[in-house]
């Protein structure tokens, strides 16, 4: 928009303010698409619905789901709305996918062969999958539609750490970000009556930018940054004004500590605070979904074998057993798919080996003593660092409970290869010599159990997500089903590594696949 077009328009919205009052400049910010709400049309899903039959004289149709993760379980929930005939086959013992959340007494198994067993206290869980959802995720609305109930995440706590390694010890996030921005704050108010700045902005803009920046870095009369009460305290404030933390390093040193990504990280649209978790476990959605499904509906331990796509309907073959269906939908990671046999064609084969899979890996750490809590007065949240950890998530739930779990390293690509490696007992010794520079000897005294989990390792799923070189060319053949056989999961959407984005591509495909069988020849 040209500086013209926004005056015209703040004049137009001042004039109708003025004639026509809030309702009226509402109106007129709405046709401008300016209001609150325009910005994000949403196409309405219509799930399937028994009625869309009645005029028809057609039948729900039989379909088998592949995977009882989020992508399967939606589409089998979405087609159950209308009576269709669904199986879901899980080749796990478990249904849920990547969705999975541990409890004591739970056990996970490596590709090495190695099996953990949660020896976790009552009410204590480990989300080793997803773990948080952002308030405009379609994932909020099945928790509401399925009764799910759900609680604040706390993404963002300025009580949590910093630690990079350019750093003589941890900071609060509150002491970086109020240094961090500080400075740059200090830098552009210093640097706005000259040169580049000074022919951008006019007078009144260089005071109002000024003014800003007083109050973004705290600056002081001078606009210098000394330092500000928002980096906080070694004696609260109570009866006495409390003692602030000493004055910070240099600009230098600030920048030395390398703490631009940690600070930053909530940033993110899918990132930003607040956001919400299922009360009792990410698992709880999973769980519900299966709940209306119907348990005998969904068939673990069925490993497929081979996918038919035949003229008239679909074979899937389990070891012995052969499943036929009108439609399949194969709700797989792709790096899973490829290596099933069947007639889907060499283009669809070769666009399924596209994208690449990416390591993440989880650690949860169960302390009998929340010292986190008691020691350091973190409630929830994530402690940032550039350490090979690169995460620690304190618990949103359950505070000044007895025991609690905390992730110990949330670690992708490279870093999660490294620990994924390791049999459990050496990713933990270095998860804690690592978590042990942050949090001291507590972090490994305190310790009562520990599971680990690297989701390349994990059997029928081979990944933690999935990273397309371009959303083009295999990305949209897989979007169109091969035949009767359709794909769903996260990896077909924008919204990798979410629930939300297996939900929206289920969404997609049951769409897709009831519009067909209400238009196919009766
Ligand atoms: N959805 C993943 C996360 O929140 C990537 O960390």
């Amino acid at each position: 928009m040209t500086e013209a077009q926004g005056l015209t328009r703040r004049a137009l919205l001042v004039g109708v303010g003025a004639a026509g009052g809030a309702g009226a400049m509402f109106a007129a910010m709405g046709a401008l698409g300016l209001a609150p709400g325009e910005e994000t049309p949403k196409p309405r899903f219509e799930p399937p619905q028994r009625s869309d039959f009645r005029l028809t004289g057609r039948a729900a149709a039989k379909v088998i789901v592949l995977g009882a993760g989020v992508a399967g379980l939606t589409c089998a929930y979405e087609l159950g709305k209308a009576g269709y005939d669904c199986t879901v086959l899980e080749a796990r013992d478990r249904i849920g996918g990547r969705s999975l959340t541990l409890r004591g007494g739970d056990t996970v198994t490596d590709a090495s062969g190695e099996t953990q067993r949660a020896g976790f206290g009552d009410g204590v869980y480990f989300n080793a999958g997803p773990g948080r959802i952002a308030q405009w995720m379609v994932t909020m609305d099945y928790c509401r539609e399925l009764g799910v109930p759900i609680e604040t995440f706390v993404n963002n706590n300025a009580s949590a750490y910093v630690y990079n390694q350019g750093m003589a010890a941890p900071v609060r996030a509150r002491t970086a970000r109020a240094d961090l921005y500080g400075y740059i704050a200090e830098l552009l108010a210093k640097a706005t009556d000259t040169g580049a700045l000074n022919r951008r902005l006019d007078r009144d803009d260089r005071e109002r930018l000024v003014e800003f920046l007083r109050r973004f870095g705290d600056l002081g009369e001078r606009l210098d940054y000394e330092g500000s009460p928002r980096r906080g305290y070694t004696v609260n404030p109570g009866l006495t004004e409390g003692t602030a933390l000493p004055s910070p390093g240099s600009l230098a040193d600030v920048l030395a500590g390398g703490i631009g990504r940690s600070v930053t990280m909530d940033f993110g649209y899918d990132q930003a605070t607040p956001m919400f978790q299922p009360v009792g476990g990410m698992d709880g959605i999973v769980a519900a979904l299966a709940r209306q499904v119907g348990a005998d509906h969904i068939k673990t331990g069925m490993a497929v074998t081979k996918i038919t796509d035949l003229p008239h309907g679909v074979e899937v073959v389990c070891g012995q057993t052969v499943f036929k269906a009108d439609y399949c939908v194969a709700a797989l990671p792709p790096n899973v798919l490829a290596g099933i046999p069947g007639n889907l064609g060499a283009d669809v084969t070769a666009a399924l080996r596209v994208p690449r899979p990416v390591s993440a890996g989880k650690i949860g750490l169960e302390y009998g003593r929340r010292w986190w809590e008691l020691d350091d007065r973190i409630y929830g949240g994530v402690t940032e660092t550039d350490l090979d950890i690169t995460h620690i998530w304190y618990p949103s739930h359950g505070y000044h409970s007895a025991r609690g779990l905390v992730v110990g390293y949330y670690a992708t690509d490279e870093n999660a290869v490294a620990y994924a490696g390791l049999p459990h007992r050496e990713r933990l010794a270095r998860a804690l010599a690592q978590g042990e520079k942050i949090h001291g000897r507590k972090y490994r005294e305190e310790l009562l159990s520990s599971v680990s989990i690297a989701w390349e390792r994990q059997p029928h799923i081979g990944g933690g997500w999935v990273r397309w070189p371009s959303f083009t060319g295999g990305f949209e053949l897989l979007r169109r089903p091969a035949g009767r056989v359709y794909f769903a999961g996260d990896w077909l959407t924008h919204l990798i590594a979410w629930q939300a984005g297996a939900m929206e591509s289920a969404r997609a495909v049951v769409t897709h696949l009831h519009r067909r069988v209400l238009s196919a020849p009766s």
